[in-house]
C-alpha cells in the first residue's frame, strides 16, 4: 500500500466510511474530499505532514502516513481505535496546531469502538504520592519537578513535556493521564509503563502530577493553528 493511500484508508476509517455496520469497503473518494477540504493545508495532500501551513508549527503536523500515533487507548505499538481518533480531531490536540475540526467532522465522525477505557474502571484510584515517579525514572528525561528539564532532555528530538503547564496534549485528569502512562505515546521517547510500574503507582503518580497543573495558557502553536484554519476557510469560499 502506498503511504498516499495508507494515510487515505487511515481518513475513511476516521470519517466513518469504511466496513462498518454495511460491510461495504471504504469510499476513499469521499475520504480524499474531506481530507483535501479540512486537512491538506497541514498535513498535506498526501498526508505526509507537508501541508502548505506546515511551516507555522513548532509541532510540526504529522506524517499520517507512517502510522504512529501518540495518542490512543491502545497498547504501544498498535493503532489508535475510532474513539481515540475521532477525540484527537473532534476536540484537537491542546497546545499544539491541531485544533478542534469543527461540525462538520464531528458530523462523519464514526461511532465510537471499544477501547481500553473499560478496563480503566476495573483499578480503584488513590490519592497519590511522588515516589513512583522516582521509581519510573521520570525525572531523567522531564527533570525533578516535572518541567520538562531533566538531563536526557537536550537530547530528545521530541521535548519532554512541562507536565507542571497546562493544557497537556492527551487530557489532563487522573484518568487522561493514567491512559498516557499506560500507552506511551508512540513516535516519540515517551515509554509506555504498562507491566513496568504497578498500577497502583501508576494511579498515584497520575493523581500527583493532576494536582500539579496551573491554569491553562494559549501557546503560538494554537493560536497559528486557528489563524491557518479561518485563512483557510476564507479561501475555500
Ligand atoms: C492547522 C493545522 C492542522 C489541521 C488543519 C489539521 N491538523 Fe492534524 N495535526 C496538526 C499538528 C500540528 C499535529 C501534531 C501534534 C503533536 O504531535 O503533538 C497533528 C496531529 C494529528 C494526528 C495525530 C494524532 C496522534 O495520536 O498522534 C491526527 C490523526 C490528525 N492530526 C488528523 C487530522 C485530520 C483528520 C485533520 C482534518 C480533519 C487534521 N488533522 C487537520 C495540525 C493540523
Ligand atoms: C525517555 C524520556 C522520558 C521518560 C523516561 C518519561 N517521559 Fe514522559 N514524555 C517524554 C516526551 C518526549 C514527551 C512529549 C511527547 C510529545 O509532546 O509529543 C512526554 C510526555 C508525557 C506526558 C504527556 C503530556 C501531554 O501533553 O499529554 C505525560 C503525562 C508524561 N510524559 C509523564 C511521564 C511520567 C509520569 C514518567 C515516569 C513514570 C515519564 N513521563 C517518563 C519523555 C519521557
Amino acid at each position: 500500500m502506498s503511504a498516499r493511500h495508507g494515510a487515505l484508508a487511515l481518513v475513511a476509517a476516521v470519517f466513518g466510511l469504511a466496513a462498518g455496520a454495511s460491510g461495504q469497503s471504504p469510499d476513499l473518494a469521499t475520504g480524499e474530499r474531506v481530507f483535501r477540504d479540512n486537512c491538506a493545508v497541514c498535513h498535506g495532500a498526501a498526508g505526509d505532514g507537508q501541508g502548505m501551513a506546515a511551516h507555522h508549527f513548532k509541532t510540526p503536523p504529522r506524517d499520517l502516513a507512517k502510522g504512529r500515533f501518540k495518542f490512543r487507548s491502545t497498547a504501544s505499538g498498535q493503532v489508535p481505535t475510532d474513539a481515540d481518533l475521532a477525540r484527537t480531531i473532534v476536540q484537537g490536540i491542546p497546545s499544539t496546531g491541531m485544533v478542534p475540526q469543527g461540525r462538520s467532522c464531528w458530523r462523519i465522525w464514526s461511532s465510537p469502538t471499544k477501547s481500553w477505557m473499560t478496563a480503566f474502571s476495573a483499578f480503584t484510584p488513590r490519592q497519590g504520592q511522588e515516589e513512583a515517579c522516582v521509581k519510573g525514572e521520570c525525572a531523567e528525561c522531564h527533570g525533578k519537578e516535572a518541567r520538562g528539564d531533566g538531563p536526557s532532555a537536550k537530547d530528545l528530538s521530541v521535548k519532554p513535556s512541562d507536565l507542571t503547564r497546562r493544557p497537556l496534549k492527551s487530557g489532563a485528569t487522573a484518568r487522561d493521564i493514567m491512559r498516557t502512562l499506560l500507552t506511551g505515546l508512540d513516535g516519540t521517547p515517551m515509554p509506555s509503563y504498562y507491566q513496568v510500574l504497578e498500577d497502583d503507582e501508576l494511579w498515584d503518580l497520575a493523581y500527583w502530577l493532576a494536582a500539579r497543573g496551573g491554569s491553562p495558557e494559549t501557546t503560538d502553536d494554537e493560536r497559528a493553528g486557528w489563524h491557518v484554519v479561518q485563512m483557510h476557510q476564507r479561501r475555500g469560499r
